[in-house]
């Protein structure tokens, strides 16, 4: 083990495949909080946020809401959140990774939020006061981490009788290249398959209506969408940089050497630096509804 600096931060690295450890919290979340994992992180959002408002909106969140947001990483949706809730709302960002949290909470400062908190903690297991909540809302966690239906346990456990609790979760189906290329569907098959071998489904989109209704939630609603993306605009270099936040898995699990993983991500550099090559995302599933007021 090696402690190294991360930005303002320093955290500890596994020397074996330089592997940022996390610790207590559920799930095996395979992605890396390598350098360029933020950024990664936030121009996903940021692509995302104009789909993440309609849903917001659709959901009725207003001024004066206490909203959670699972698994928030270095921000999340807390700060779309912190504007729609307003000065006599709440947001609590929960995640188990302290340098995505200190990232968060700059942000937070530096616009000024300030109804908007971050704690750490198991987001599968959060402790925090149950039926407290007028939104709970999970955004990527249950497909990367795994154990989808426990984590809906605990977002209906904590939203407040009548409250709403919102997933949004990825099929990878969509995720495809034009023209195609061999190294962008290389990367995203081992991808894909690393996640498989940690218990996480990259699929999961195509299960979320069904868990959001066997969770006990009521009126659940359902909008997929998905983003396209150009050589060029900011996500860009999003496969090539998850394969790249994913590496120790990828090799861990023998799904790539290092020299395929190396040629890999040239080869599709290259391809995604052509003017004319686009890609469409995983679809989005957006699930949210109520939960009972009768049944607690
Ligand atoms: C793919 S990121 C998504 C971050 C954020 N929700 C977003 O949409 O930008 C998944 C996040 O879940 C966090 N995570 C994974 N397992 C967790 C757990 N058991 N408890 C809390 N956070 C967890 C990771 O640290 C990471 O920040």
């Amino acid at each position: 083990m090696r402690i190294v600096p991360y930005g303002d931060a320093v955290v500890a690295i596994n020397a074996w495949q330089d592997r940022t450890v996390m610790t207590g919290k559920s799930g095996h979340y395979p992605i890396e909080r390598r350098a360029g994992e933020i950024e990664r992180l936030r121009l996903q959002a940021e692509a995302m946020a104009a789909d993440a408002a309609i849903m917001l909106e659709r959901a009725g969140v207003g001024p004066g809401w206490r909203c959670v947001d699972l698994g928030c990483g270095p921000g999340g949706i807390t700060g779309m959140l912190a504007d729609k809730v307003g000065p006599n709302g709440r947001v609590v960002g929960v995640d188990a990774d302290p340098v995505f949290l200190e990232h968060a909470r700059r942000e937070a400062r530096s616009a000024s939020l300030g109804n908007v908190e971050f704690i750490s903690g198991d987001a599968y297991d959060t402790g925090l006061a149950g039926g407290a909540y007028d939104l709970v809302h999970v955004r990527f966690v249950a497909s990367t981490a795994g154990e989808p239906e426990r984590l809906f346990r605990e977002a209906a456990r904590i939203a407040r009788p009548g409250g709403c609790v919102a997933f949004q979760e990825p099929d990878i189906s969509t995720l495809r290249c034009f023209p195609a290329h061999p190294a962008w569907d290389r990367l995203r098959d081992a991808i894909a398959e690393a996640f498989a071998r940690v218990g996480g489904d990259v699929k999961l989109g195509q299960r979320l209506y069904h868990l959001a209704r066997r969770a006990g939630l009521e009126d659940v609603q359902y909008r997929p969408f998905l983003v396209g993306v150009r050589s060029g605009d900011p996500m860009t270099d999003f496969m090539p940089a998850t394969a790249e936040s994913m590496r120790g898995a990828l090799l861990q699990h023998g799904l790539m050497t290092q020299a395929d993983l190396e040629s890999a991500l040239a080869a599709c550099r290259r391809h995604l630096a052509q003017p004319d090559t686009v890609f469409t995302t995983y679809t989005v599933i957006q699930v949210w509804g109520r939960t009972s007021t009768t049944s607690r």
